[in-house]
């Protein structure tokens, strides 16, 4: 690899994904491949904490590496793979679970919420997850992080145990920076603009989805809820057309200015529609590159198997390195 910076993100194949996953995260990706060495996975293992249809698991592995593709993630630019596939991983897990104390994994937030919500299922791989995830960005020794607000603690996390590791056992992990894209909205639910979209919401007209079909986008963007007032405009108190706006500078690149004056003196309705399609149209692309691919399984087999071959090369050393330094007599 050459010396550009390395990148490492993960996302879980928990379902499609939704304009809101789009927007802030995925399509961030792909530019970044230009500019950085770029390590991306499907996180499969985390996705197990909480209960999942082993059915429905293998499919959305498959389906979330092959829209990573449809939204630019080249697997010949970047390694591209799946987190499963990837022993190293959960070996170094073990080694950072020990540099890792429970107070600390007691305090997060995610951990906090998600035992609340699923009491029935408070297993110990939803308590670890974070050191998981910190094995995930050490094993490469990635320097930046692209993570939404809701991963910032784990990532922290991640940044303490490598600190402790290199404090024990002398100088060995890169400390991760979080890397915060600089076009990073964040998407609101279109029935109620107070609350981020997503997936999980009951209302199924809150959420658009990437796959969504073009008549499907635009109902929901027709329904989607605003104010009492009729001028287009970024303004406080105005969530729902402030989102509105974000969604639309997002996907046409105008500014909000250009968009106040493209709509002046037209209603909402005009502007919902003006939304919907560009949204539709945007997305058409990423839909029609994703069905191909999800019908041709061996090219898919092909592109996540080589990049597996990959991230192991590179990971085998950190872990071979890591056991040394613990003290684990060489294996061969
Ligand atoms: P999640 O599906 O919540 O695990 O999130 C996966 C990635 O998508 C993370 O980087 C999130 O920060 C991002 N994301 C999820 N929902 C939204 C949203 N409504 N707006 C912007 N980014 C989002
Ligand atoms: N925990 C992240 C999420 O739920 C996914 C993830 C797992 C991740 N390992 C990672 C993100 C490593 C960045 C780096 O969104």
């Amino acid at each position: 690899m050459s010396d550009k910076k390395l990148i490492f993100s993960g996302i879980q194949p928990t379902g499609t994904f939704t304009l809101g996953n789009y927007i802030g995260a995925i399509r961030n990706w792909g530019p970044l491949q230009d500019e950085y060495n770029c390590i991306y996975s499907i996180v499969d293992m985390h996705a197990i904490t909480v209960r999942q249809d082993p059915i429905k698991l293998r499919q959305h592995t498959l389906e979330a590496y092959a829209l990573l593709m449809a939204c630019g993630v080249d697997p010949e630019k970047s390694i591209m793979f799946i987190q499963s596939h990837v022993k190293t991983h959960a070996e170094l897990n073990w080694i950072l679970a020990c540099s890792t104390q429970f107070g600390e994994l007691s305090r997060m937030t995610q951990f906090k919420d998600k035992s609340q919500r699923h009491p029935d299922d408070v297993n110990a791989g939803l308590f670890t997850y974070p050191v998981l995830m910190a094995a995930d960005i050490l094993v490469y020794n990635a320097d930046l992080v692209p993570v939404g607000v809701d991963q910032k603690q784990h990532l922290e996390l991640a940044r303490n145990v490598a600190q402790r590791f290199n404090q024990k056992y002398g100088e060995f992990f890169t400390i991760p920076d979080a890397y915060i894209p600089k076009v990073g909205a964040k998407v609101m639910s279109l029935q109620d603009p107070a609350k981020k979209m997503s997936k999980s919401d009951e209302n199924p007209n809150a959420c658009i989805l990437i796959l969504d079909d073009k008549d499907t986008i635009v109902r929901k963007f027709k329904r989607a809820v605003t104010d009492s007032e009729t001028e287009v405009c970024y303004r406080e108190g105005k969530d729902g057309i402030n989102n509105l706006m974000t969604i639309y500078s997002a996907v046409t690149n105008k500014s909000y200015e250009e968009i106040e004056k493209e709509f002046s003196g037209k209603g909402y309705g005009d502007f919902k529609l003006a939304v919907g399609e560009a949204v539709a149209d945007h997305l058409k692309p990423v839909r029609d590159e994703f069905a191909k691919l999800i019908a041709d399984k061996a090219y898919l087999k092909e592109c996540y198997t080589k990049g597996a071959e990959k991230a192991l090369r590179i990971s085998q050393k950190t872990v071979t390195k890591a056991y040394r330094k613990v003290g684990f007599v060489d294996a061969r």
